[in-house]
């Protein structure tokens, strides 16, 4: 089953603003340009769960950005076996729910678990997983074994009680400002914000104070790049002497983008001594096939053998394409349905990641 999202609390007034600014007299009105019904938009407005597709639907012809208005309750994606078991389009925050990338992992890792902790981009398409797997590093080493799944393997890190992880999404408005994003990586080292939290008392308050290894993970530095003109080379820079000078060996940072740094930095008109100190690169794409047969393995009702080969084939082994025909499938079992039915339906839910397969 798909996730439902829906409008946090204090984002209720601020959609029904957008509703106006943007011309629509009613929500009747404005359902007639998008496909939910008027139940589901009604939903949206008072702040009751709706079908995540829906939900960015709305949110993109309103002008919001989804992520920023939707109730963080990704946090609490379900820990027990009565949840849903596949999250479809969402990146996966509870490392339970996180299959494979063994091989990325352990490079990860390994540029982590000794001084002085080296940087790594992580390049994937939309949709390939990258999110995902910046969370996975951030939470696997410190969630208790009762909320992994049998045999997960956590014991990446020497010490990993000691590490300290500052995730920061560059797609979230409040991080493309300086100070908004210099602020955000204080408050999670629990540093106090110096007045005025600008780029030389930021590179003060660091360098005095980071004494623990910590790793700060920065999901689509494109947008950083692209769309955000306080983010300049200055500040780039600024955070490149930050880790080869000034901290020790204390510091890494992991970014993720859909393009390699250098060539992004490139693109976008950007000098490059920032993005050249990310030594390591991991390609993501499919999973590998015993990886993606764990995924399967791990439902609560077995699929017939015909049925797991179909979707190792369609999927090719690509993680969201699992989920999304893994969830057709259960859906039909779990409706006591017999036939191949739901494989059509299966292929027309994947045909709009397509570009995802080779
Ligand atoms: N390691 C994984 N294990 C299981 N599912 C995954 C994994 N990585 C990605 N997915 C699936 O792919 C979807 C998109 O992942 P996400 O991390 O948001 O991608 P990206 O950040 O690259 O756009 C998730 O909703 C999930 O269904
Ligand atoms: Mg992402």
């Amino acid at each position: 089953m798909a996730r439902s999202l829906r409008v946090a609390p204090e984002y209720t007034n601020k959609v029904k603003l957008a509703l106006r600014r943007n011309g629509y007299p009613s929500q009747t009105k404005f359902c007639e340009h998008i496909t939910p019904a008027i139940s589901t938009v009604k939903n949206f407005f008072s702040g009751k769960a709706i079908d995540y597709e829906y939900f960015l639907e709305i949110c993109e012809k309103l002008g919001l950005d989804w992520r920023e208005t939707a109730y963080k309750e990704l946090e609490n994606q379900p820990t027990n076996g009565e949840a849903s078991p596949f999250i479809t389009g969402a990146p996966i925050t509870q490392p339970r729910y996180f299959f494979g990338r063994e091989k990325e992992l352990k490079r990860l890792f390994n540029l982590l678990k000794r001084h002085p902790l080296q940087n790594a981009a992580i390049i994937g398409k939309k949709c390939s997983g990258k999110t995902s797997l910046l969370h996975y590093l951030k939470n696997i080493t410190t969630t208790p074994a009762e909320k992994l799944r049998p045999g997960q393997k956590s014991d990446w890190l020497p010490h990993p009680e000691t590490y300290q992880w500052v995730f920061v999404d560059l797609q979230d408005t409040r991080m493309q400002s300086r100070e908004g994003l210099l602020k955000h990586i204080l408050a999670s080292l629990k540093m106090k914000a110096p007045t005025p939290c600008d780029l030389e008392n930021f590179m003060d308050v660091v360098s005095e104070n980071l004494s623990s290894p910590t790793v700060i993970l920065l999901d689509e530095i494109g947008v950083g790049l692209q769309r955000c003109p306080e983010l300049d080379d200055t500040f780039w820079e600024s955070l490149r002497s930050l880790v080869t000078n000034h901290t020790r060996g204390n510091l890494a940072f992991i970014l993720s983008s859909p393009e390699s740094p250098t060539e992004l930095a490139h693109n976008t008109g950007h000098s490059s001594p920032f993005f050249n100190i990310f030594g390591y690169t991991a390609y993501i794409e499919a999973l590998t096939e015993l990886e993606a047969r764990e995924l399967i393995a791990s439902l609560p009702i077995p699929f017939p053998d015909e049925d797991v080969e179909w979707i190792l084939t369609h999927s090719q082994c690509h993680p969201l394409i699992l989920q999304i025909l893994c969830r057709e499938r259960l859906f039909t079992l779990e409706e006591g349905e017999n036939n191949d039915n739901w494989r059509e339906e299966g292929l027309q839910q994947m045909k709009r990641f397509a570009d995802l397969l080779h």
